[in-house]
């Protein structure tokens, strides 16, 4: 029970990796606000949850909207009567070459993966500075750390991300609030599973020494613990959740000068 009493928001809940945080946040002792556009999906989450005992609420929200924003950190203190902790996890995916990615494809991009969690953080931060006290956590990407083929738009809005994170916590760690990313590789979600055709997963298991994609609860206990008290002293830090992707090099078999074969898929 690491994070009993306190209220989250958790954006992009009705499934994926926003579903599975804000399920991890219920079993540590949190209550938590379940919002997305999804407006299904996300009562759907928090019915399960309540049915359950756990406290749980749901809001339709589109992070790339002020307003929303503003009803969603909220909706955390009429509701639960406080903000805690805030993930912006909600965003959008894309594999395209730069010369064929559209600017409307850029553009909603930015707005959904960096404009709107720079807003919902925003709102979040104003109503926990009274209380000196807060965790924000992005979620970023390993795409936004590396060159990968088709990434030139979605890896730009998680790079400015990861730097977002790096000022909000200079401008804000005297004040009892922590923010930090987790950049997670390649996670079995609908996201991947609808964005990654056979050749990426096959470029995936090659390159992850591991050699599997992560799970969706491996992303959430990381974000337990940058909730936690354990993690007060951390501050504007990437955690890589990714099979050791991000800190690979040449991969082969000492002695041999083959390079590994990958395992079927
Ligand atoms: N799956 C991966 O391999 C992977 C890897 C690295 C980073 N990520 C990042 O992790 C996060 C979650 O990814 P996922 O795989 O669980 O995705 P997902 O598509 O399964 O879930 C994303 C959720 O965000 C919601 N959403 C989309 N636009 C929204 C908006 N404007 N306002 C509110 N909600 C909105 C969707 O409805 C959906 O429920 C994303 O930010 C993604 O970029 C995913």
């Amino acid at each position: 029970m690491r994070l009993k009493g306190r209220v989250a928001t958790v954006t992009g809940s009705a499934q994926g990796m926003g579903e599975a945080i804000a399920r991890a946040f219920i079993r540590e002792g949190a209550a938590v606000i379940i919002s997305d556009v999804n407006e299904e999906g996300a009562q759907r989450v928090a019915d399960d949850i309540i049915r359950q005992g756990g406290r749980a609420y749901a809001i339709r929200i589109d992070v790339t909207k002020s307003e929303d924003a503003e009803r969603l950190a909220q909706c955390a203190i009429d509701i639960f009567g406080g903000l805690d902790i805030h993930v912006n996890n909600a965003g959008i995916s894309m594999t395209r070459l730069f010369v064929e990615t559209e600017r409307a494809d850029l553009e909603r991009i930015l707005q959904v993966n960096l404009v709107g969690a720079f807003i919902c953080a925003q709102a979040a931060v104003r109503r926990m500075l009274p209380r000196g006290f807060g965790r924000i956590i992005n979620i970023a990407s390993l795409s936004g750390q590396r060159g990968g083929v088709g990434r030139a738009a979605y890896g730009v809005s998680k790079a400015g991300l990861e730097l977002l994170t790096k000022v909000m916590s200079v401008e804000l760690a005297a004040s009892g609030i922590t923010i930090n990313n987790i950049a997670p590789g390649a996670i079995a979600t609908e996201m991947a599973t609808q964005q990654h055709d056979q050749a990426t997963r096959d470029a995936y298991h090659y390159l992850i020494p591991q050699r599997r994609y992560g799970r969706p609860e491996e992303i959430a206990d990381a974000a337990v613990f940058l909730s936690s008290e354990e993690a007060r002293h951390i501050c504007g830090h990437t955690l890589n959740v990714d099979g050791g992707f991000q800190t690979a090099g040449l991969m082969f078999t000492f002695g041999s000068s083959k390079a590994p074969v990958p395992p079927a898929l």
